[in-house]
């Protein structure tokens, strides 16, 4: 508990993304957006867990690229280097060696039930270590930067859970140690159909990437289903994906002009399309211009990395010898720092 009239603890926003591949709308709408909101809220700290993709990306070179491509995607969708730390998880060893103080005081049980491993295990897939203790090494990449906000998608809320858990644990046993996050589901993260109406996801091939060549994204977008209703019937924006779809990428004025069409009914779906086609076009075109731009200078991109690597490091570094201290791992009486 705070004490009365004692400051509040400050924002340090935190999250981390998976390299798995090229942003979709669902991507961006859904959680990157709001990440990328919060970066002037207080400290922020965004990394590529690279450690998790290596679960199950097993290609180097596509590793590689995979990490860099989310560096360029993510400066070019807004992160400003500048405001936010951005690193790429695996540059911060501190982070793996914490991620083994926390493993002493993890209950086998506690994993067993987190659903990564649970749902693997339920499909009678043989899961590896690494999998099983993937929310210990989330923990670790929370608790490294005594994160306060920790982003997330519903899917890791149950990980920010063990996080608090086993930071908890470690207090409990060592001392006021780690600062224990709190949560932030995503707000205002949109629910974004796919191109088949499904929920857009990778594994339903159903996406619209955020960087695809406008041209390729117009053919998708004019290929996509729609239902037979008759043109004129009058029919509600509220429930058809095409108009979710335009209502994430077309400004406010056009929203309104485009669901008084829908419900006045007397208007062909193809006339959406090619609207929605042009309102994404420009809603991402600015950020397609500035991922140009970086990805003709591949050595800048490196050089944000490697300079968010040095600060994430050095709030790490801090973090880690706290707990080193904390539960004897180091043997000066007064507890100095490792020479
Ligand atoms: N597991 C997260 C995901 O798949 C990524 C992640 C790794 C993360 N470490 C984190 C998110 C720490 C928030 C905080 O989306």
């Amino acid at each position: 508990m705070p004490r009365e009239g004692a400051p509040p603890p400050p924002t340090r926003v935190l999250s981390g993304i998976q390299p798995t591949g090229r942003f979709h709308w669902g991507n961006y709408f859904g959680a990157i957006r709001q990440y990328i909101d919060l970066q002037s809220a207080g400290e922020s700290y965004y990394f590529i867990a690279d450690l998790h993709a290596l679960t199950t990306v097993r290609d180097p070179a596509r590793l590689r690229a995979l990490v860099h491509d989310a560096a360029v995607d993510l400066v070019a969708l807004g992160l400003d280097p500048a405001v936010a730390t951005l690193f790429v998880q695996s540059d911060v060893p501190e982070v793996t060696e914490l991620t083994w103080l926390l493993m002493t005081v993890t209950p086998m049980g506690l994993l067993e039930r987190c659903h990564a491993y649970k749902d693997k295990k339920a499909r009678g897939l043989s899961a590896d270590a690494g999998l099983f203790t993937y929310p210990v090494l989330m923990s670790a990449d929370i608790l490294a930067y005594d994160a306060t906000v920790v982003p997330v998608g519903e899917d890791q809320v149950q990980h920010i859970e063990v996080c608090r858990d086993l930071a908890g644990t470690f207090n409990h046993l060592y001392g006021e140690v780690f600062t224990l996050p709190a949560p932030r589901l995503v707000e205002g993260g949109a629910r974004v159909p796919g191109t088949d109406g499904q929920k857009m996801s990778k594994s339903y091939d159903n996406t619209l990437e955020v960087f695809e060549d406008p041209a390729a994204q117009r053919k998708k977008i004019m290929r996509i289903p729609t239902d037979s209703r008759p043109m004129d019937a009058p029919k509600d924006p509220a429930d058809d994906s095409l108009y979710a779809l335009f209502a994430l990428v077309a400004p406010e004025a056009e929203r309104q002009r485009m669901a008084d069409l829908y419900r006045r009914g007397g208007f062909g779906y193809g006339e959406v399309k090619k609207a929605l086609a042009e309102a994404a076009a420009d809603f991402f075109a600015a950020a397609r211009a500035r991922r140009a731009q970086l990805e003709a200078d591949p050595a800048a991109v490196e050089q944000i990395l490697a300079d968010g690597a040095r600060r994430a490091r050095a709030r790490a570094a801090q973090v880690l010898e706290r707990a080193r201290r904390a539960c004897g791992l180091t043997r000066s009486a007064a507890g100095g720092p490792r020479t």
